[in-house]
């Protein structure tokens, strides 16, 4: 249970630069009654969240005044890599207690102190208010181009069907509830909406997020109650007892015979994207802005098939890679197609390089950047980096007959296949390959083409980290087709 409307310590920079300072003197007194009684009734709201994301395996994600680390302890259970931030200390050492891994500071949202482009998730759950619009600017810059942010705000509580368990909180001083109005102003209809677009996020959404406080019995209700920030202001004005007995009586009259109390209250969520930097493409001109960093797609539903894509890189390569994201919307289809590879390599008898020479000659006369980096930076190591260059770029320089006789073929299946006669078959029997050997290798290139087909046609991005990782003349040939959004052409 957190923030309500007339919270303790107003987050908004017009009072200071130092304010966020003082937080902790709301939010930290009572910590571990916080983490314990208070913060996992927000767990529907994290788990909806979360999943609306497609928060998973390889995602570097930071959750803005993560209080005491509850979400970023469950964005970590689902694989991502988290950093959160917080101003009070002494919720942040249940945080770091929680996810000992993860990379938890205190400070000002407002200031982060991580760099540009830094996350591929930013949450915050109702961390940001109408009066801390810098904290959304700060979300922006740390974001990746294409990263996705979510945040949770309070909708319409007194409508909601448990408004009275905030009442409580209004035995603050009379300037304290004043200032509900201003604090909720992101929750109303268009307002979190504008306030995104304005920062320069696209695709922004609203969406419900379920948000239930659930106790045990009118005691548990009003010891977790006063743990919260806001209660603070209403024990400072009332005093802790006071205070108490108010929360207690209103449990009472919430009891239902053998069930718990329950105060289901209205939340209000926000998703949106970072856009994408255009991406030049061969032909001179510049690609349609992508909807996503690693796809046009948004990401899918975590499933055990999708997740295990993604470990499997993460075990291979160190990182999530952007097909593995695309093709965790039918992971059985990824499946299905290495099998079939698998098969034809197996039918046609081909070695690692001639592999390597068939899949890079084939995606360069695609115009596939992706598979020409991939299997370029393969090509490179089973011959020279100047010979896989070479390939990508239209020629033979360096391959032997076979190799040759292979590179010219998988140009002719890629670009023309009306345009092959019986003497380009012919070639190949030449070199030494017979009939099944050349239906195995033509099938085997035609699968390598539907997988291209597909990671271009929805925007698969090559990652950052495999252009960075191959040799530079693979690097340099590759001119064409989606680059990464890091803004190196
Ligand atoms: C409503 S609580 C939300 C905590 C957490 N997100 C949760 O779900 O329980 C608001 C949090 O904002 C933190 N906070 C307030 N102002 C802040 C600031 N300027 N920078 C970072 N954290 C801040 C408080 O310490 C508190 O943990």
């Amino acid at each position: 249970m957190t923030d309500p409307p007339n919270v303790t310590a107003d987050q908004s920079a017009a009072h200071g630069e130092d304010q966020w300072r003082s937080v902790d003197e709301g939010w930290g007194r009572q910590a571990v009654e916080f983490a314990t009684l208070s913060e996992p009734t927000n767990c529907r709201e994290y788990v909806t969240m979360h999943h609306r994301l497609g928060v998973g395996a390889g995602d570097r994600l930071l959750d803005l005044a993560c209080g005491a680390g509850l979400a970023v302890e469950l964005a970590g259970l689902r694989g991502a890599r988290c950093a959160g931030i917080d101003a009070s200390p002494r919720l942040l050492a249940v945080a770091r207690d929680r996810s000992p891994d993860a990379d938890l500071r205190v400070g000002d949202m407002n200031a982060l102190p991580w760099g540009d482009e830094s996350f591929d998730v930013v949450t915050s759950f109702r961390g940001i208010w109408g009066t801390t619009p810098r904290a959304v600017a700060e979300a922006y810059r740390v974001l990746v181009p294409g990263g996705r942010i979510g945040l949770t705000v309070w909708g319409h509580i007194k409508a909601s069907p448990g408004a009275w368990a905030f009442a409580p909180f209004s035995l603050a001083a009379e300037p304290k509830v004043q200032n509900q109005a201003a604090m909720v102003a992101l929750g109303r209809p268009g307002a979190g909406e504008s306030l995104l677009k304005d920062m320069g996020f696209t695709e922004v959404e609203r969406i419900e997020v379920p948000f239930v406080f659930e106790f045990a019995d009118p005691e548990a209700y009003a010891r977790a109650l006063a743990s919260t920030g806001p209660a603070f202001e209403a024990i400072q004005a009332v005093g802790q007892q006071a205070f108490r007995e108010a929360a207690v009586e209103l449990g009472r009259q919430q009891i239902r015979e053998g069930l718990p109390l329950r105060a289901p209250i209205a939340l209000v969520g926000y998703i949106a994207a970072k856009p994408s930097r255009l991406a030049p493409r061969r032909d001179g001109g510049t690609a349609p802005a992508e909807q996503h960093s690693t796809s046009f797609l948004s990401a899918p539903p975590p499933t055990p098939e999708g997740s295990r894509l993604l470990e499997d890189d993460l075990k291979g390569v160190g990182y999530a890679t952007n097909v593995s994201r695309l093709w965790g919307h039918l992971p059985a289809a990824l499946n299905g197609l290495s099998d079939l590879m698998a098969e034809t390599t197996r039918a046609g008898s081909l070695s690692f390089a001639q592999r390597a020479v068939l899949v890079t000659a084939a995606a360069s006369a695609l115009g596939d950047s992706y598979c020409s980096l991939a299997w370029g930076q393969k090509l490179a190591e089973a011959k020279t980096p100047d010979i896989a260059g070479a390939v990508i770029g239209g020629g033979v320089e360096g391959l032997d007959e076979a190799e040759q006789a292979l590179a010219h073929w998988a140009r002719l299946v890629a670009r023309d296949p009306n345009a092959i006669s019986a003497d380009d078959v012919q070639a190949l029997r030449d070199v030494g390959f017979d009939d099944s050997h050349i239906f195995a290798i033509t099938t085997f290139v035609a699968l390598r083409m539907a997988f291209s087909s597909v990671n271009d046609a929805l925007g698969a991005v090559p990652d950052r980290e495999l252009r960075a990782s191959v040799p530079e003349p693979v690097r340099s040939a590759v001119t064409f087709g989606r680059l990464p959004g890091t803004g190196e052409g």
